[in-house]
């Protein structure tokens, strides 16, 4: 695959260069590299800059076991598309044994406790599983997304997980990211036609309206909840911030 991006509108081809810098610096300084795919838009927007890039940086997938079944289909259909080995992580059998023992299959919706409890079995475990050995790792975070990752930096120490973060398309607009799915045939999950912004487990998951919160469609009956999981809080908590694109 070419790494071709002249078709890209000018302000979206710098976005593009800054994203690519950052993943060729994360690749160049911290191998072995890993990035974060929840299947959703700027996780394939970064799948598609490592595939053209040709970068040593594999991919992962926490899958939750609540995930839908257009995000299945979807990593099925990523690793055709890119000959990529996608790594699935699924959560520890006990431990899920003992959540679904207290709290029953959707006791997420009962409390906000509960709700941290299962995102901790189904995906802040697996994460720790997924970085370790790792010198970074890659995510689709962006400054946009939500008041609560308004400061987030391109560069961070991860504190909690004791490795680099990379957050390649932190500047990005979700129109710069849809600019660059069509520009480049990415493909992409269904859900988002659907008017689903964000994409996370099915049962926590539901489509916005137009203009909405870009995360308003997660965790949506807990009130003035963060709408994090925990994957990225204490990350972002302990960040030493730089401006987007600087390399450190
Ligand atoms: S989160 O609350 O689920 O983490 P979001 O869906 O906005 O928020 O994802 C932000 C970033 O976290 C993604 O771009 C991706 O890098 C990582 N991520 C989220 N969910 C997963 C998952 N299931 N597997 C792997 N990475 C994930
Ligand atoms: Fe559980 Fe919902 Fe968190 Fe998925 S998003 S891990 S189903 S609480």
């Amino acid at each position: 695959m070419l790494a071709d991006f002249s078709a890209l509108p000018t302000a979206l081809s710098r976005a593009v260069d800054v994203a690519r810098r950052l993943l060729a610096e994360a690749a160049a300084r911290h191998a072995p590299v890993t990035l974060a795919s929840s299947m959703g838009a700027e996780d394939m927007v970064l799948i598609d800059l490592v595939a053209r890039g040709n970068l040593p940086i594999d991919v992962f997938v926490l899958d939750t076991g609540r995930l839908h079944d257009d995000t299945q289909a979807l990593i099925e259909e990523t690793r055709a598309h890119y000959g990529l080995p996608i790594r699935i992580l699924v959560p520890d059998q006990g431990a899920l044994e003992s959540l679904l023992a207290e709290h029953g299959p959707n006791g997420f919706y009962r409390s906000v406790d509960a709700r941290k409890a299962c995102c901790a079995v189904r995906k802040v475990v697996p994460l720790g599983r997924a970085l370790a050995g790792y010198g970074a790792w890659i995510t689709g975070l962006r400054r946009a997304q939500s008041a609560a990752r308004a400061e987030t930096p391109a560069h961070e120490w991860d504190d909690a997980n004791g490795l680099e973060k990379y957050n390649p398309l932190v500047d990005w607009s979700s129109d710069d990211v849809w600019d660059y799915i069509r520009a480049h045939d990415v493909p992409y999950n269904p859900l988002h036609d659907q008017g689903f912004a964000s994409i996370g487990c099915a049962p926590c998951t539901r489509a916005v309206a137009p203009g909405a919160d870009e995360r308003s469609g997660r965790w949506w009956w807990e009130d003035g909840g963060s709408q994090e999981c925990g994957l990225h809080v204490a990350g972002d908590r302990l960040a030493r911030a730089r401006p987007a694109g600087e390399a450190e």
